[in-house]
């Protein structure tokens, strides 16, 4: 595997997943893989969990880690060709990439969207640069328009937890005060519309997100109906794709509750993290047994090692 941007990127998703419970049981079974190798984590924007977990996926694998925070540590990059450099850019993307690539094995990279030139963003421009300028082996920390190495966590999370066959996924849309990426509800309607569950998308009219990401997947306005019988409730907020990036007024109250959870098959309730408590997801949730997210941010790790395993294979 020479990049882990999407499922597409996943010949197996099963084995896949596979893969990563068998690196949870034995973390450190392959160290002897990752040694004299080194992964370059180049962030262009804030992270807790996909940067301490893939260093420590990284780690469990052998592989030396080397993190950079390029928005606040590096030189102002210049993402455009054909520019004059004469403002305040500083270095272009072509030489910085290039550069990272001559110092390390494996290159991850996270570029958030800026949420105001959907084209822009939709073309995933900065990682589709680094890819293209790096010449090592690329995987997403999270990119404009999807997180992968959280959304296979998250179907790792969903097969260890699973109480039948094919449980019921429901992604369901929460209230936020500022816009956020399209990101994680793509990626996760994208692995799960993948994946052997029943996968249902409920969100208030005008959240529709690309159905390029949604294919497969079934779509409500209606929240109580969505949660009938779900074995999993995905909890996330998101911009609107048109208008793009917009903060959509809601009035009805989308605020996931225990109340609200009775009608489901006593569902798990998952979020990415981080969560803006009583805004996005209520704590009653968070605190009480329903809630699963710190397991799933836990096979952060396991999603990671699995994904890099991987890569260092094909080295
Ligand atoms: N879920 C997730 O990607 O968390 P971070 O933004 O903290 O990495």
């Amino acid at each position: 595997m020479k990049l882990f941007s999407s499922v597409n990127d996943v010949t197996d998703l099963n084995q896949m997943v596979q893969l990563a419970l068998e690196q949870k049981k034995s973390p450190y079974a392959h160290q002897e893989l990752g040694k004299n190798k080194t992964i370059g984590l180049v962030f262009l924007n804030p992270s807790l969990r996909t940067r301490m977990s893939t260093q420590k996926a990284a780690l469990n694998l052998g592989m030396n880690v080397m993190v950079l925070n390029m928005d606040k540590e590096g030189w102002a990059l210049e993402l455009q060709d054909g520019v004059v450099m004469n403002g305040t850019t500083v270095e272009h993307i072509r030489e910085a990439a290039a550069v990272l690539g001559q110092y390390c094995d494996i290159i991850g990279i996270r570029s958030f969207p800026g949420l105001k030139d959907r084209d822009e963003d939709y073309s995933e421009m900065v990682f589709n640069k680094f890819v293209k300028f790096c010449g090592v082996p690329v995987v997403s920390l999270e990119s404009a328009t999807r997180h992968p190495l959280q959304s296979l966590a998250d179907l790792v999370t969903i097969e260890e937890l699973k109480t039948r066959p094919r449980p019921k996924v429901v992604l369901t849309w929460a209230p936020h005060v500022k816009a956020l990426p399209q990101a994680v509800p793509n990626s996760f309607a994208e692995w799960m519309c993948k994946a052997d569950v029943d996968f249902v998308i409920t969100h208030p009219k005008g959240l529709e997100l690309n159905t390029a990401f949604t294919q497969g997947a079934t779509i409500t306005h209606n929240q109580d109906e969505a949660l009938q019988d779900a074995d999993f409730v995905y909890v996330k907020n998101w911009s609107a794709y048109e208008p793009y990036g917009q903060v959509v007024e809601v009035s009805e109250d989308w605020l996931l509750t225990n109340d609200r959870l009775k009608i489901t098959n006593d569902a798990k309730v998952m979020h990415c993290l981080p969560v803006r408590r009583d805004l996005e997801l209520s704590s009653e949730i968070l605190d009480g047994p329903s809630s699963v997210v710190v397991h799933e941010a836990g096979n952060r790790v396991w999603a990671a090692q699995a994904v890099l395993k991987t890569m260092l294979e094909s080295l």
